[in-house]
């Protein structure tokens, strides 16, 4: 996957593309990520990239010509072929709220574009007429889309296969496999007075993932009972959430969820 972001602040990137998964990544050559400075793409001494809107109101919005010149140069190298299935996605609070089917669609791309906004917002025409996506990561207002692109980044990156352990790891975390994960818990088996549960060293396979879906069904129910509604739930599923007091309108499947997914890069 190439990441082509545009932003006033490239320096913001710095750290999270050089550390954590995301750098091994692209040291391991699995992800690109390329910055852009909107600004370069500015042809006054000033590097002016915003303007005033309009109809008047406060705070500046940012200018069309650099950003479409931006996007432009980013995905020259691309073909006329593969271009049409490069998204080009503006992070902004009134886009579409990202969750993990919009990151999986996403993923599907070979490259993608990233335009941070800033300011008051950007030009509409760039909405309009350049991006191809809408994003929002959630609905509170951050002071640019740097942050947005990363998150993006970052959870996108993690179905580009060998970012993160197996294909079957990822397909198995919370929300993508459609239920709230199960507890997690390492050595010491006790730790002030705390123990694992017995049934984690049962060694009882079996049992274990029993418990473990047990547990998924029973956190989701109690957290997000609005992911029930388009989970894969087997009979065994729902008699369990029955037994929990769940009344479910859900469709039953006989397939496992996890087993229901085909791998994604
Ligand atoms: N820019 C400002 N707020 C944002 C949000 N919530 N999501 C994406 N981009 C943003």
């Amino acid at each position: 996957m190439r990441f082509h972001v545009l932003t006033l602040f490239p320096e913001a990137f710095e750290g999270p593309v050089r550390h954590s998964m995301i750098g091994r990544a692209i040291q391991r050559g699995l992800i690109s990520v390329q910055i852009t400075d909107i600004r370069s793409y500015t042809h006054d001494a000033h590097g002016t990239a915003d303007d005033y809107q309009f109809g008047g109101g406060h705070g500046m919005v940012l200018k069309p010509e650099p950003i479409f010149a931006a996007v432009s140069d980013s995905l020259s190298p691309y073909d006329e072929e593969s271009r049409p299935s490069i998204p080009i996605v503006l992070l902004s609070p009134q886009g579409r709220r990202l969750d993990q089917q919009l990151v999986l669609e996403l993923a599907e791309a070979p490259a993608m574009a990233l335009i941070c906004g800033h300011y008051a917002g950007v030009d509409e025409r760039v909405r309009d007429h350049l991006a191809t996506h809408d994003v929002s990561i959630g609905d509170y207002i951050l002071t640019g889309g740097e942050l947005a692109a990363m998150v993006v980044i970052d959870a996108i990156s993690r179905f580009v296969p060998n970012v993160v352990g197996s294909a079957e790891n990822v397909l198995e975390d919370s929300i993508t496999s459609g239920l709230l994960q199960h507890p997690l818990y390492t050595r010491p088996a006790e730790f002030r007075g705390l123990a694992v549960p017995d049934i984690l060293r049962s060694g009882h396979h079996g049992e274990i993932d029993r418990w473990r879906r047990q547990e998924s069904l029973r956190r989701t129910l109690a957290r997000r009972p609005d992911l029930l509604d388009s989970a894969h739930l087997t009979e065994a599923d729902l008699a369990y959430l029955a037994e929990l007091g769940h009344k479910s309108t859900a469709e039953t499947s006989d397939i496992h969820p996890n087993l229901d997914e085909s791998s994604h890069s």
